[in-house]
């Protein structure tokens, strides 16, 4: 175990930003911290690397705990915070010298690490640009090297892919995998549902409580509803037939379609189909779905309400 939290709990003033978060994460393991804006994934990030002081609670790094020996832990980890800054007038090449002085990276390792984290990151043929001029994906993919540069055992990333474009963001995944692969632990917070299942482990994280722990696959698994979607010709009118059905849990657009999650055993398909027909809301289809990470965040939402 690489990283444990028990407990962690901060509040500012009258806003419980994380309320007792537990969590272990293992060597070479990804876990995600997935929940929407203002779920509590900064604040909980600052908690584990001890930016923040918890109100109660603590966080153990390699066995050291970040409130007792800050030094000691932070030589274990490379954070990346929400906003990230990068020396704007230095190049790619000098922002990455600069953090590998920061670090005291060995000369002997520096240049075997630059070229290594260069390749990675794709940005050699960039390395005389000034950090401010890149775009937004190389930014980020700079500012993770120059996390990486000290060969951390435990990232903690704070959005690395928010506001990046698609290629960067498989782009910044894979160097993640590769990482991981040799042992970093990794812990890594997304607005993105989608990029849940890129993670070993997945904490749903909802008004600062973690609503599950699990793989991907578990979450999904748990999902207990039939959910199906259904295009009608009036979504409005659907929805409002539909949510006054017994036996529908919930009912929620998602684009054109209206996703409809029926409870086990209350009737299926042609409940659904049947209610919009005695209502007279006409439909074109009714699909039987498979949940996303979408829907098991408002399921989960709704049962800790
Ligand atoms: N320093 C602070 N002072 C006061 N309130 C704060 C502070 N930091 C965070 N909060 C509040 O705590 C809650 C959790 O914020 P936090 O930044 O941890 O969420 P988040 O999940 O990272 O959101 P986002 O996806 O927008 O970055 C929010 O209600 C936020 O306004
Ligand atoms: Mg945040």
């Amino acid at each position: 175990m690489i990283l444990e939290a028990q407990g962690l709990t901060k509040s500012f003033g009258e806003i419980r930003a994380v309320q007792g978060v537990d969590l272990t994460v293992e060597p070479g393991e990804i876990l995600g911290l997935v929940g929407p804006d203002g779920a509590g994934k900064s604040t909980l990030l600052r908690l584990l690397v001890g930016v923040l002081d918890p109100d109660a609670g603590y966080a153990a790094v390699g066995g050291i705990k970040v409130g007792e020996d800050p030094e000691g832990a932070r030589e274990l980890l490379g954070y990346m915070p929400q906003q990230y800054s990068l020396y704007a007038d230095l190049t790619v090449s000098e922002n990455l010298r600069f953090f590998a002085d920061m670090y005291f990276v060995p000369p002997a390792e520096r240049e075997k690490r630059l070229e290594r984290l260069f390749e990675f990151s794709r940005l050699k043929p960039y390395t005389a640009r000034p950090a401010g001029k890149l775009s937004g994906g190389m930014y980020k993919k700079l500012a993770l090297s120059c996390t990486l540069i000290h060969t951390p055992k435990l990232l903690i990333l704070d959005e690395p892919t928010t506001g990046v474009d698609p290629l960067s963001r498989r782009e910044l995944w894979d160097i993640l995998y590769a990482f991981s692969a040799e042992g970093v632990a990794i812990v890594v917070s997304t607005p993105y549902m989608d990029e849940a299942e890129r993670c070993h482990r997945v904490s749903l994280i909802h008004r600062g409580r973690l609503l599950v722990t699990d793989s991907p696959a578990a979450i999904l698994g748990h999902f207990a509803d039939e959910l199906f979607e259904v295009l009608a010709e009036n979504q409005e009118k659907a929805r409002a037939v539909l949510s006054a059905v017994p036996g529908v849990r919930r009912c929620y657009p998602a684009g054109s379609l209206l996703k409809v999650a029926v409870a086990p055993g209350a009737g299926g398909e042609n409940l659904v189909r049947r209610a919009l027909e005695n209502r007279a809301a006409p439909f074109a289809s009714v699909e039987k779905a498979e949940p996303n990470f979408e829907d098991i965040f408002l399921s989960l939402e709704e049962s800790f309400a």
